[in-house]
């Protein structure tokens, strides 16, 4: 039978010391083999321990600093083929629209309107969120329809009034761009373009879209990386509540919540959250990544409000039942702020295009 200290060793050797810990913190509940007791009595030595305590963010920390990326993978053939595509004009019906023109990355990731333009400027009816770090949300989509990047990459696509394609005719069109083809091939092994190998390479790039901000810095222990007022104003948003919702890596992303969880309240240009629809359901909303959110405004699934303080008022009172006061609001967006992350460089919009772009 292998040995409790074999395992954790193992869990350790191969997924780095943290989840180590924790399972180490779970596992002391329940097993107390002699192995086991070996095991802590180690663990408990001070010196493991202090430098553990120095590292670490304390366990209780409701907010996960990012992880840095394989270089490796965000260098891959497949990763550069989805920038590519992710900003292929031909993947629309009449070749005016990439995923970028509503997810521009270098501008917060979306389009910085209330809701979308999509072909022939026909008007979406609901707001753009953000394509950075959306590789760390559970689902896709406001109303969480999509379980994955590439089920949601799929979408657009086809979709009337976004790209108003259809699958064959783009096929068709991208089949005549021998550049393109050999690309497909190196990566994929075949020269058969489908919608789904398209899709994953779109849904690769988009994993790749990761943000570190300067709070992803202070998280990792370097206290200056962000102003005093923003490090009172997460303490706030801690206090507050606010990481009910809005916790994990990227503070949202991770659980689907009602918007105007304690009253319905109105959020501007006509629109009410909070209200039953006519079948008498309340809907839910993923709830939001808040990373690079100083850069996404307007806010809402509505996209009804403007001011980064104005959607901290509004969630105070729809999710909170609260009213926070100026000066602490002013807390709350220097912290919000200090969210805006670097967007990689490989990232960036292909500047030797093989296409018409
Ligand atoms: C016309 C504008 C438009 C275009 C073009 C467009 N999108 Fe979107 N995108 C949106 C809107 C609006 C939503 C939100 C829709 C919803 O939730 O119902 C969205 C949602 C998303 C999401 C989900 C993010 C989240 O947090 O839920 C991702 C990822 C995404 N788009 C990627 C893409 C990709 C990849 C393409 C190209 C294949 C693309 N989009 C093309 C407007 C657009
Ligand atoms: C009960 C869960 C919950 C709590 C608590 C909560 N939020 Fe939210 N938050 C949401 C949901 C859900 C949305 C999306 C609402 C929508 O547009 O449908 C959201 C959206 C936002 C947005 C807009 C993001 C965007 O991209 O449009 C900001 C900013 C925000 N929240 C900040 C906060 C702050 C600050 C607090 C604390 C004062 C807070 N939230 C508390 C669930 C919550």
């Amino acid at each position: 039978m292998t040995s409790m200290f074999g395992v954790v060793r193992r869990i350790r050797r191969r997924h780095g010391r943290w989840l180590h810990v924790i399972v180490l913190l779970s596992l002391s509940a329940c097993d107390q083999n002699d192995d086991w007791q070996k095991f802590s009595r180690l663990a408990a030595q001070p010196t493991t321990l202090s430098t553990l305590q120095r590292e670490a963010i304390p366990l209780s920390e409701p907010v996960r600093a990012l992880q840095a990326q394989n270089p490796d993978f965000i260098n891959s053939e497949l990763v550069s083929l989805g920038r590519q595509l992710f900003h292929d004009k031909r993947l629309s019906g009449d070749g005016t629209i990439s995923c970028a023109s509503c997810h521009n990355v270098q501008a917060g990731g979306d389009d910085g309107r209330a809701t979308s333009v999509g072909m022939k400027g026909q008007i979406g009816n609901i707001n753009a969120p953000t394509v950075l770090n959306s590789g760390h949300n559970f689902r896709q989509f406001w109303d969480g329809r999509a379980d994955s990047l590439v089920a949601q990459a799929l979408g657009p696509v086809v979709n009337p009034i976004e790209m108003g394609a259809n699958w064959p005719e783009v096929l068709e069109k991208l089949s005549t761009d021998k550049v393109l083809l050999s690309r497909f091939e190196t990566v994929f092994n075949t020269r058969e373009l489908t919608p789904e190998l398209l899709a994953e390479a779109i849904a690769a790039y988009e994993r790749t879209l990761i943000t570190p901000s300067p709070f992803d810095d202070y998280l990792n222990g370097n206290t200056r990386a962000i102003s005093a007022q923003a490090a009172a104003g997460y303490e706030l948003f801690k206090g507050y509540g606010c990481t009910a919702c809005h916790q994990g890596v990227n503070l949202g992303g991770n659980v689907m919540q009602y918007f105007g969880a304690f009253h319905a309240v109105d959020v501007g240009h006509g629109q009410r959250a909070g209200n039953a629809d006519k079948a008498g359901t309340i809907p839910v909303y993923k709830v939001p990544t808040l990373r690079n959110v100083a850069m996404t405004s307007p806010y809402f699934h509505t996209g009804s409000v403007t001011l980064l303080s104005d959607a901290v008022k509004v969630m105070a009172a729809a999710q909170l039942g609260r009213t926070i006061g100026d000066e602490d609001v002013e807390l709350i967006v220097a912290f919000l702020e200090s969210l805006t992350g670097e967007v990689p460089t490989h990232a960036m919009k292909p500047t030797q295009v093989t296409f018409a772009e």
